[in-house]
Formats: C-alpha cells, structure tokens, sequence
C-alpha cells in the first residue's frame, strides 16, 4: 500500500453493524449499516458505505475518498446520493490499536437536494470496534447529531 495511508491500514476491509439517526426535523429512526474501505495502491483510502432498514431495504448509501495529505491530517470528498458534494478536511490520531479521524466539511447541494451546509464525521476505530458519529448542518438547523452507529470488522 501507498506508505502515504499506512497508518490507515487497520481501517481496510469490511465493518458492520447498527446505527440511529435523528434530527430535530424528522422522526428518528435505525438502520443496518455496512463500511468498506479499499486501498487502490494510492494515497487515498476509498469508501462505500451502504445501510438497510429492518426489513432489509436499502436506504441511504455513499462513496468517496480519505486522502491523507500527512499523517495527522485528512481530506475528505464524497458523493451523497440525497444530492451533495462533500468537501472538507480534518485530523487524524493513531497508535498502535487507535484510530481517531475528524473531518469537517462544507458541503455543494444540487438544486432539487434539502440543503446541507456543514457535515462534520467523528470516526473512532479501536481493534475490530469502529464506531461513529456524524453531525450535519442542514435545512435550517445549526450543527446538530444526525447518525450514531458502531460497527465490528468482517472476516
Ligand atoms: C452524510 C450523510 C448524510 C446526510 C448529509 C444526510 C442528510 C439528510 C437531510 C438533509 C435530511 C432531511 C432532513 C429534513 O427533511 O428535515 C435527512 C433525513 C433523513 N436521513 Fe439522512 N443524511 C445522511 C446520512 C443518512 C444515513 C446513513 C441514513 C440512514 C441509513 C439517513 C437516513 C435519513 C432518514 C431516514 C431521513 C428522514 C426521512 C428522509 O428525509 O428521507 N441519512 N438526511
């Protein structure tokens, strides 16, 4: 792997596990939540996240990029199918069991998309637990707690 991410090594591969979501705005709900984080041989880690209600049906689901310009900072892009762009940078702690990632991003909404401003990711990655908090700013709301969830590694 691209020695430029070693330090993000622990995180490859495939993470499960239950998340919560709530808002101010909405009814809060749970869902099933899956994390894949790939190395392509450069300096970025690739993520697909894909989650399921209780049924079993999809819900949301996104993809991008952990490019780690150092080994304590981070740059985040990624697509969000609810119609944003995510744009942002952040930080990155780790020793030998730990990972901590915070990212904080500014956010492009295509016209027809509920308006988000600001995401800001709380990763906390110990051994096979990850476990995550995202916080948005986003149709009219200051930054508030949307998802909460904690995923095992796979396999
Ligand atoms: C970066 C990721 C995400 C962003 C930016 C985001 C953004 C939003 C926004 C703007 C709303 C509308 C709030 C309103 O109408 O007042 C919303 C609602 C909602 N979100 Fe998220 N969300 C994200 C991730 C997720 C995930 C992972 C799930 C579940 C698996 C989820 C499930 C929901 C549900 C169920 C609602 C309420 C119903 C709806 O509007 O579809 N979201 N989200």
């Amino acid at each position: 792997m691209n020695p430029a991410i070693a330090h993000l090594a622990p995180l490859l591969g495939i993470w499960r596990g239950d998340g919560h979501g709530e808002y101010p705005t909405i009814k809060s709900f749970d869902y099933t939540d899956q994390w894949e984080f790939v190395d392509v041989g450069k300096p970025f880690l690739l993520f697909i996240e894909r989650t399921w209600n209780a049924d079993g049906a999809p819900m949301h689901t996104e993809t991008g990029y952990i490019r780690a310009p150092s080994p304590d900072t981070l740059e985040i892009i990624a697509a969000l199918p609810t119609g944003q762009a995510e744009m942002g940078t952040g930080s990155c702690e780790s020793d030998a069991e730990r990972l901590n990632l915070v990212t904080d991003a500014q956010v492009l909404n295509t016209p027809t998309a509920k308006r988000v401003d600001q995401i800001v990711r709380r990763y906390e990655m110990c051994g096979d637990e990850l476990a995550y908090e995202m916080e948005m700013s986003a149709v009219g709301e200051g930054l508030t707690l949307h998802l909460r969830a904690r995923l095992t590694r796979q396999g």
